[in-house]
């Protein structure tokens, strides 16, 4: 029985989890989408639901786009060409025409020489951290950023870690000004944060990043993970940047929120993305996404360019302000700002259970945030609108809360 004992201990911490109410618990099956009707966007019947339809609010796809004809159709047409998988790694045999044509439409999207094609933007974070720090290169981090900056910064080489509270740049500053001498530093920062939808000053914290950077030999390199804000967030979707003016040495997405698809990348400097081909060991060593995704993806970025990206980002726009400013008229606690994750804060672990479930039992999905995914006091229920979604889907929601005692 040579996994007798752990499974004793992993039992126990499992038991704990359900305890203290954080296990994430039974994840909830999707049999069916039903396609959006009568002013109403898509509904979606759950395994053990029956034909009970839900309204999904805790869904990343911000613009709703991966149902979309052109992107089916892309990702058909590709996957008939090369195959569904990519049957590779990059270097090997595993580059197609889109994933290059892709890289150069991401690049030129937000303006920079180049992209690298990642299988996540989860490891897209880590893979540059691993690959761009030396052991003497000092690591700055909001508190609250994502878990993949947290565990890319443990896997990175450097012996010095520090991180400042949520959005205290002086903090920042002064974790910079304590470091110079060190070889180098990366600022990290999520875009959008995804539990609260605030986001992080770019504008002003690549200008601290600008005033240190000739104290380090290697400078300062600032690096920005903006997975919820690309493609959704900002007049054109072009994220976080576009909002503050900001401007990231390094920035990083993923092709399956906003866009719809699949799969992470980062874009920046041309010889950046060619010593990232060489070094990166979780691009070197894992497949990318299959081609067909790429071809989809491809069809995201010009869906987003054109007419029907700009209807996409109004509507969204327009949805997220009234599921807004419907929770401050029934007296609800939110966190200001524009970004379609909207939190309901409960500041209360039981409370948030109890009203995700009297949610759910009235057919709408929402993610209800407890400690330590979020700090103590500040559970919440996570809401995410989206460009699938109508005002009727919106104020039927907003009824269902209104019911809540
Ligand atoms: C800030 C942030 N970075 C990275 C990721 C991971 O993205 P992917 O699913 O592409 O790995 C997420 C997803 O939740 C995220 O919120």
């Amino acid at each position: 029985m040579p996994l007798a004992r752990l499974e004793q201990q992993i039992a126990a911490q499992l038991a704990e989890l359900e305890k203290t109410g954080t296990a994430k618990g039974r994840e909830s099956i999707f049999t069916a989408v039903k396609p959006a009707r009568e002013g109403h966007g898509p509904r979606f019947l759950l395994e053990g639901e029956g034909e009970r339809e839900f309204i999904r609010m805790n869904s990343n796809s911000y613009l709703g786009l991966s149902l979309r004809p052109e992107l089916l159709q892309a990702e058909e047409r590709t996957a008939h060409a090369f195959g569904v998988g990519p049957g590779a790694v990059r270097f090997i045999s595993g580059t197609t025409d889109p994933h290059v044509r892709l890289e150069r439409a991401l690049a030129e999207f937000h303006g920079r020489e180049a992209a690298q094609l990642m299988g996540a933007a989860y490891t897209a974070v880590m893979g540059a951290l691993v690959s761009l720090s030396t052991p003497e290169t000092v690591l700055i981090s909001d508190e609250l950023n994502h878990n993949c900056i947290v565990n890319g910064m443990k896997l990175a080489p450097s012996k010095a870690r520090k991180v400042y509270p949520h959005l205290d740049v002086l903090k920042l500053e002064a974790a910079l000004a304590e470091s110079a001498g060190a070889q180098g530093a990366i600022v990290i920062t999520d875009g959008v944060f995804s539990m609260r939808g605030d986001h992080a000053p770019l504008d002003r914290i690549a200008r601290i990043c600008e005033k240190f950077d000739a104290r380090f030999p290697r400078g300062v390199v600032f690096l920005v993970d903006d997975s919820h804000g690309v493609g959704g967030f900002g007049p054109t979707g072009r994220g976080t940047e576009e909002v503050t003016g900001g401007r990231a040495d390094i920035l990083i997405g993923t092709l399956g929120k906003a866009f719809g698809v699949n799969g992470g990348y980062i874009v920046c400097s041309a010889p950046v993305v060619s010593f990232l081909r060489e070094k990166n060991p979780l691009y070197i060593y894992s497949n990318p996404i299959a081609a067909g995704e790429a071809a989809a993806a491809l069809q995201s970025l010009q869906v987003l360019r054109g007419d029907a990206g700009a209807q996409l980002l109004a509507h969204l726009r327009e949805m997220t302000q009234r599921f807004r400013d419907g929770l401050l008229e029934l007296g609800f606690e939110t966190i200001a700002g524009q970004h379609p994750v909207v939190p309901l804060l409960v500041r209360d672990t039981d409370k948030t259970r109890s009203l995700v479930a009297f949610l759910r039992k009235n057919g709408v999905l929402a993610t209800g945030l407890n400690h330590p995914v979020v700090p103590k006091g500040e559970q919440l229920i996570r809401f995410q609108v989206n460009a699938d979604h109508t005002a009727a889907d919106i104020d039927e929601v907003l009824g269902v809360l209104s019911r809540f005692r």
